[in-house]
């Protein structure tokens, strides 16, 4: 647990529209991801959360600040599924692109990885031989999701990746990123709105406002003794599920 994977310093990022108008998406952000540690990032629409998750990836180009990654590879489960796979492949072919382009097994092997992600996910075989558009957004949430863990990588940046999901899949995809952790070691950089689910999973938590990380520590500390004024104001708002238990608390 104490080895880090990835180390952040200083990130930042800012647009510069045609207009002539920029926006800093991320202003100096700095944290640390360890071996097999789900790490989230939680903040209002618009703070930078997937800029950072584009920037390690390297799907942006950091404006300043250093990305060291110590793995061998890193996986990105996008916001917008859709978009995601590629229309004219099977679902099966886009699982196994990744292995494909990295020369993973025989042909067979990553065939039966494919495979095994895709049920893994709770997509059944014949999935493996159709289109995206056979399917709805949440099955394509999770082929993409299935396309995202077949290589194995040693981190995976999840970009809001449930929450196009019905509640039963969504405990099915948490409990799979939580048997990779324990068997393979993977760590997450976990995106996510639902902030009880975040509590649930998530052994650190960095709260975003305005590409600022204005706090970051251990999930329960944090939920507990919130210090920034911004992160007090989110845990309060999270709703309770039963108005009766807070009652009698
Ligand atoms: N390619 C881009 N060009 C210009 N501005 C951008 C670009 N990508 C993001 N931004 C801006 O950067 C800021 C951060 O956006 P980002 O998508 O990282 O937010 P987010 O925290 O992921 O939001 P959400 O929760 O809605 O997904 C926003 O103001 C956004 O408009
Ligand atoms: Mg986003």
């Amino acid at each position: 647990m104490s080895d880090v994977i990835l180390k952040v310093e200083n990130l930042s990022k800012t647009f510069h529209s045609t207009n002539g108008q920029t926006t800093q998406a991320l202003d100096k952000v700095s944290f640390k991801i360890r071996r097999g540690e789900i790490f989230s990032l939680v903040g209002e629409s618009g703070s930078g959360k997937s800029t950072a998750g584009r920037c390690l990836i390297g799907l942006e180009r950091p404006s300043s600040g250093s990305i060291v990654f110590f793995g061998k590879r890193m996986q990105i489960i996008f916001q917008d599924a859709v978009s995601a796979l590629s229309p004219r492949l099977t679902i099966g072919q886009s699982v196994m692109e990744p292995l494909d382009i990295n020369h993973i097994g025989s042909r067979s092997s990553r065939k039966e990885k494919a495979l095994e992600f895709l049920r893994l996910v709770g997509l059944d075989e014949s999935s493996f031989y159709r289109l995206p558009s056979d399917y709805s957004g949440g099955q394509q949430q999770r082929a993409s999701i299935a396309r995202a863990l077949a290589l194995e990588p040693d981190l995976i940046i999840a970009d809001e990746p449930v929450a196009s999901l019905d509640v039963s899949i969504q405990a099915q995809v948490i409990s799979l990123f939580q048997n990779l952790r324990q068997k393979n070691g993977t760590s997450f950089l976990l995106i996510a709105h639902d902030l009880s689910l975040v509590r649930r999973v998530s052994d650190t938590v960095g709260v975003m406002k305005d590409g600022v990380l204005v706090e970051s520590g251990a999930t329960e500390q944090v939920y507990q003794n919130p210090q920034h004024p911004y992160t007090q104001a989110l845990i309060q708002a999270i709703p309770v599920p039963d108005p009766a238990f807070r009652q009698h608390k």
